[in-house]
């Protein structure tokens, strides 16, 4: 049997409190103008002080779970792509599963930074085809607010908090899900740009969290292309090219690297999903965001084909084929 992972739903959550860019200028040298022009961002979203990245995950998953049609007692996986856990350990998944009332199956986190969603997606998807697991929640995660100096301001304009997540079913690619589901992934990392994009703490170093430290150039040059060739590789080994792609679903940090990523693949603007203007760059869980945008507007249809590219510290990147 060719077993698929279908997604069957989609979800997301924002934390209440907007930090426009306007209100940043308050607080650091920048501008509201900066900001847009140089990254398209026109706002972020802050966890309040009580909030936990469980919290941002479960309010996300819950979401994905309504969407599918899907109740927890089906779930039997949880991964959970984050790069700020609540605690050092237990992996925050292990949380939102005893939240969720899911009780089946592993959880773990993943930790790939911007990439950990396609990381947790590859991960998921090759369990349910190995038949190691029949209903995932995949989420990404995220609360930078607290990893960021807030008075650098070539980091702290640039990112922001939020969840997304996906549920991934098995299927068994016959009859009206012929054909459906992930088509292939494709990961990768180069541990000698560890310090090109990195967080100056951790555990068995500094005892802190720490703070990000960024070499923006390097990042943005880096990132435009691996996450165009990602693509492109993988439509290759698909046997289709660009003109099947519907939708381009890029790592949302800045809209300058994602349109540029569209140039280079030569996909027109309006097949590309963008929504980095509402919660600028919240690493893991930008990508199932940029998801969740687009299927409250309605714009994925059964049978398209999506590409998810995406590119993070480490550096580490990954992209998907995903026939919707
Ligand atoms: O998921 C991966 C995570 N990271 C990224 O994707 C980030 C990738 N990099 C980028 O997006 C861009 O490199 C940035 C948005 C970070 C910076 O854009 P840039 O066009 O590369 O600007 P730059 O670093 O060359 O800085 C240009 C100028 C500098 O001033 P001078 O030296 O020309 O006088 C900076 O000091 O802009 C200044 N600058 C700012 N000005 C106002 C840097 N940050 C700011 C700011 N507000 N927030």
């Amino acid at each position: 049997m060719n077993i698929r992972s279908v997604i069957r739903g989609v979800g997301a959550y924002l934390p209440e409190r907007v930090l426009s860019n306007d209100e940043l200028s308050k607080t650091v040298d920048t501008s509201d103008e900066w900001i847009r022009q140089r990254t398209g961002i026109a706002r972020r979203h802050i966890a309040a002080a009580n909030e936990t990245t469980t919290d941002l995950a479960c309010s996300a998953a819950l979401r994905a779970l309504e969407h599918a049609g899907i109740s927890v007692d089906e779930i039997d996986l949880v991964i959970l792509a984050t790069t700020t856990p609540d605690n050092t350990f237990p992996a925050t998944a292990t949380r939102v599963q005893a939240r969720l009332g899911i009780t089946a199956g592993p959880a773990f986190d993943i930790q790939a930074v911007c990439t950990g969603f396609i990381y947790a997606l590859t991960q998921a998807d090759n369990m349910i085809r190995l038949g190691q697991a029949k209903c995932a929640l995949v989420i990404g995660a995220e609360i930078y607010s607290r990893i960021l100096d807030w008075e650098d301001r070539g980091t702290c304009v640039l990112f922001g908090d939020g969840a997304g997540a996906v549920v991934l079913k098995a299927e068994n690619g016959n009859g009206a899900e012929a054909g459906r589901g992930v088509l292939s992934t494709t990961l990768g990392a180069d541990g000698r740009y560890y310090d090109s994009l990195y967080v100056d703490g951790g555990p068995a170093t500094t005892g802190t969290a720490g703070f990000v430290r960024m070499q923006g150039k390097e990042v943005f040059k880096h990132a435009v292309e691996r996450m165009s060739s990602l693509v492109a590789g993988l439509l290759e080994d698909q046997g289709l090219t660009t003109d099947d792609l519907n939708w381009l679903v890029p790592h949302q940090a800045n809209v300058r690297i994602i349109n540029k990523v569209g140039e280079k693949l030569n996909v027109p603007p309006e097949k590309v999903i963008i929504s980095v203007e509402e919660h600028a760059n919240t690493s893991a869980a930008t990508i199932p965001l940029a998801m969740n945008h687009a299927v409250e507007r309605q714009l994925f249809k059964p049978g398209d084909l999506l590409g998810l590219t995406a590119m993070g510290g480490g550096f580490t990147w990954g992209a998907a084929l995903i026939r919707w």
